[in-house]
Formats: C-alpha cells, structure tokens, sequence
C-alpha cells in the first residue's frame, strides 16, 4: 500500500482526544503548511489556530481538545468546492504528524468560533476542527455516533465511479485501483458521500448528488465541500502515480438526475 494511501486510510474523524496540547513541533508544522497551501481554484483560503480554553471554545461532540483550526473564504462562486479542498490537505498533513481531527460544520456554535477566527465581512467560514492527539479509546458517545453515522464503511465503487452515463458503473483498472480507494475513503458530512465521477473519453467529471438541508445561505453548501475534500483525493491520488492534473469547467454533456449539479472535470496527463 503506498504511503499516501495508508494515510487516507488510516485517518479516521477524532472527537476523543487524549487532554494534551499539541508538541510545539507539530503545531509550527502545521502552522507552516496552513500558511502554504494552495488549491487549484486560485481562491484563498484561510486559516487561524484557536486555543480553545482562552477563547472559550468546545463542541458537544468532542472531548479533551486543546486547539481548534478555522478556514474563512470568501464567499464566491467554487469557494465550498475551495474549501473543502484546502482544508482536507491541511487535515491530511496534521494527520501524517499523528495529529487528529474532525472536520465539525453542524455540532458547534458558530456564533463563537465565527468571533474567535474573526470572520470578515464577505466571508464565510463553513467548517472547523479540533486539532490533537487521539486518546487511547474512543469516548462513548463517540462510538455511538460513528456506529450510527456507519462512520467505518462507505459506498461500493459501483454506487460512486461510472463510464460515460450516470449509472453505469465504471471498470476501473489495476493502475487505478488505488486512486479510486483514496476517493472513496474521503470523509464527508454524516458520510453522505455525495461525490459522483463519471470517466468519459478519458476526462473524469466530478459532480455532486445532492440530499436536502446541507446548503445554507450564510455558510455554504457542507456537500460541495465533500466534494472539494473527494476531489483533493483524486487529485493527490494521480499526482502520487505521476500524473499531471488540470481541472477545467466545461458542458460535459452527460444527463443527471435532478438533484445532482455538475461541478468540475479533471484532465489526466
Ligand atoms: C464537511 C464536513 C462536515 C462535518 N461536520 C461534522 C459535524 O458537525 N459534527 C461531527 O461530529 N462530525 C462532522 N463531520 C465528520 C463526519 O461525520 C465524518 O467524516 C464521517 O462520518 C466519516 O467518518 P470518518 O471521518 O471517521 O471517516 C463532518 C465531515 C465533513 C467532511
């Protein structure tokens, strides 16, 4: 399994961290790759630390955190998409160092976090996490959230990747296999796993299937960040075969249901 892989597969949402604050070497790590970190949309995303007792923070789905990240965007066209994108490869970085995390939209008050992060006007800031090391064992309810979210599994292949029309699921060759795993293992919200690729002439379009009450006007559409945080997978996924990724907005011409959205294509070379 290659190293990229493993750390996607390992990556589980942590909500029971073990009380301690993070190692000043992991939190300038992170820090450094927060400030870095682009994404292929040219949209800005950015991100502040937050100390949760001296801003007075907590979540109720969390316990033993010490820290928090929060991204603000400015609200415009693909910013969810951006988000989502930036976001999952700071968590996926913070995650190499051992440092876990779980991208929180719903279980928070926003109110306070959107104060501590100083959200600007024109901005949004649609999703935080805590950031720290797991504990030994997993809070109770914890477990039963992720037993009730069904956390552990995700769709088969056949439900997520199709050749040329909606439906039809797409055979994806031993070369790939890997990149298509990394799609499937991204973490989404309640783990809807909204993303939809359809391969056609060798272009993937990625497209997002929609369920009711995840797009709020004031801080996004929560599915199109999956859908950024999928498309990150994918695009890490070539890049670690050697491939060169370019995304462009195009008319796919390919029919959806109607409550899926086109959203972005990826040219592989
Ligand atoms: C955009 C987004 C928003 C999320 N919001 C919450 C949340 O508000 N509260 C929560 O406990 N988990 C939240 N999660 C975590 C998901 O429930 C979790 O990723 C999913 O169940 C899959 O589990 P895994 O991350 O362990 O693979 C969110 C995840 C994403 C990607």
């Amino acid at each position: 399994m290659s190293e990229l892989l493993d750390l996607i597969k390992t990556r589980k949402s942590v909500r029971t961290f073990d009380g301690n604050q993070i190692s000043e070497e992991d939190r300038c790590s992170i820090a450094k790759y927060m400030e870095e970190v682009s994404n292929p949309f040219d949209i800005p995303v950015k991100f502040v630390l937050l100390d949760a007792e001296e801003n007075g923070l907590s979540s109720p789905v969390l316990t033993g955190e010490k820290l928090y990240i929060a991204g603000k965007v400015e609200k415009k066209p693909h910013a969810d998409i951006a988000f989502g994108y930036t976001f999952e490869k700071v968590l996926l970085h913070a995650w190499s160092l051992g440092v876990g995390s779980v991208m929180i939209g719903g279980t928070m008050k926003r109110e306070l976090f959107e104060a501590a992060a100083g959200v600007a006007d024109g901005e949004i800031m649609p999703c935080i996490s805590p950031l720290g090391y797991p504990a030994k064992k997993r809070s109770v309810k914890d477990t039963m959230m992720r037993k009730g979210i069904g956390a552990d599994s995700r769709f088969d292949n056949s439900k997520l990747f199709f050749a040329n029309e909606w439906g039809n699921p797409l055979e994806i060759s031993d070369d790939l296999a890997d990149v298509f795993e990394m799609v499937k293992w991204a973490p989404s919200a309640v783990n809807k796993q909204p993303w939809r690729i359809i391969c056609k002439d060798g272009v993937y379009h990625l497209f997002e299937k929609k369920d009711k009450g995840y797009d709020k006007p004031n801080t996004g559409d929560l599915q199109k960040i999956d859908v950024g945080i999928a498309l990150s997978h994918l695009v890490l996924g070539f890049e670690n075969i050697g491939k060169t990724v370019e995304l462009e907005f195009l008319n796919p011409e390919i029919e959806i249901p109607s409550d899926a959205e086109y959203i972005v294509s990826v040219h592989i070379n």
